[in-house]
């Protein structure tokens, strides 16, 4: 919704474009650095440290992305308030003027209110961002809007859910090409934002990207197959964003209500990745890791005969990767632990022979593979975090 708003408060300024396309690019994504953060966002008001920290997270999260590295500053600064024409930095970085339209969008698709008729609503939004003319926003945007805001046909679309319809035909879309290394930065930049929702989970993609790009290579898997398989083993937990954060980082066993949420994870991550064209087989290798070879797994309970190799491989490897890892309520397993559990899992018909003896075979080399990738993520984990820790600091002290 902040993206549609977005898109008409873009052509009542009147803003050229390019510019109104990279704002509603930003609006589509700008609380991306809020998606580890609990429900409090959804609320109306919040602290503003809160806001500004979850502005610095995503910034940073896209400037390690150069398809939409352009966007960081608007994810910034998303939530600044105009204070009379002095809100124009955030830790010493310009914010755009034209992101204060990306703040107002935002502020008014969190008092819509889509179970009551959404006309009778207007009249009490449009007085609440009247009442913060100069002081959140610039007073020309709320005069633009307070104009807009008569014209039915743009609540009614939010209504009548057309809004996806009508920013398709306002930007269009736009297709980044995703071969080779744009697909691998692709997959590491949202592994770092399933990622970034959890301290315990921050290496785990990584480490099951690594070993299943290894299993593949020794499988003597094509090279393609192979550059695809570790995008998959990135891109598999993605959908853990549907899962709150109180339960991924629950720092003991999951309840059984809490597991059936859990369990939804590799359907949504289904879900998203099928939008996706020219994912097809990395959605179907990502998304059927919990799946067993005896139709016991979940969600989708396919059986053998539905289960490719390169299924079976990240199957593998997320559970080599879980059990060697550490976890919150443990540290990882040794070889004869990590061994056994494999070995039981093959006899009961839950993982594939051949690819847990690949795995097994040469066990030191698997778990180095592992080690390695997660420590690397581990090390700019913790760069990534004393660089947002210094920048909030130096946004305290301003
Ligand atoms: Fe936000
Ligand atoms: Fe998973
Ligand atoms: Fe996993």
């Amino acid at each position: 919704m902040v993206g549609y708003l977005t898109l008409h408060l873009t052509r009542a300024m009147r803003i050229p474009p390019h510019e109104s396309r990279d704002l509603v690019l930003a609006a589509l994504i700008h609380d991306l650095g809020a998606v580890g953060v609990d429900e409090r966002f959804q609320m109306l008001e919040f602290e503003e440290q809160d806001a500004h920290f979850h502005g610095l997270l995503g910034s940073h999260l896209v400037a390690s992305y150069p398809p939409l590295s352009h966007l960081q500053t608007y994810l910034l600064g998303h939530h600044l308030d105009w204070q009379h024409g002095k809100g124009n930095r955030i830790a010493g970085i310009w914010i755009p003027y034209n992101c204060h339209l990306l703040h107002m969008a935002d502020r008014i698709a969190v008092m819509i209110d889509r179970s009551r008729p959404i006309l009778d609503q207007v009249e009490s939004i449009v007085a609440t961002i009247q009442d913060a003319s100069g002081s959140r926003f610039p007073p020309d945007m709320v005069d633009r809007f307070t104009r807009l805001a008569d014209n039915e046909v743009i609540w009614l679309d939010i209504a009548a859910n057309k809004m996806d319809q009508v920013l398709k035909q306002g930007v269009g879309s736009k297709t980044i090409p995703m071969t080779g290394e744009n697909l691998t930065r692709f997959a590491q930049f949202i592994a770092g934002v399933i990622d970034s929702r959890s301290p315990f989970t921050a290496t785990h993609s990584s480490g099951v990207a690594s070993v299943s790009r290894h299993l593949a290579e020794k499988m003597a898997r094509d090279p393609i197959v192979c550059d695809k398989i570790e995008v998959a083993g990135y891109l598999h937990d993605i959908g853990k964003l549907a899962v709150s954060p109180a339960i991924l980082d629950k720092p003991a066993k999951l309840d059984e209500a809490e597991w059936r949420h859990m369990h939804s994870h590799t359907y949504y991550t289904h879900e998203i990745l099928s939008h996706l064209s020219g994912f097809e087989e990395i959605d179907n290798w990502a998304s059927m890791h919990h799946e067993t070879l005896d139709g016991g797994g979940y969600p989708f309970h396919v059986t053998e005969d539905q289960l490719s190799l390169e299924a079976r491989i990240i199957a593998v490897a997320d559970v080599f990767t879980a059990l060697t890892e550490e976890r919150p309520y443990r540290a990882g397993l040794d070889q004869t632990h990590v061994s056994r559990i494999l070995r039981d899992m093959v006899a009961n018909n839950h993982l594939d022979d051949q690819v847990v003896t690949t795995a097994l075979s040469d066990y030191e080399t698997t778990n180095r593979i592992r080690s390695m990738a997660q420590m690397r993520e581990h090390r700019d984990w913790i760069s990534f975090h004393a660089l947002i820790d210094e920048r909030r600091r130096v946004h305290q002290t301003q």
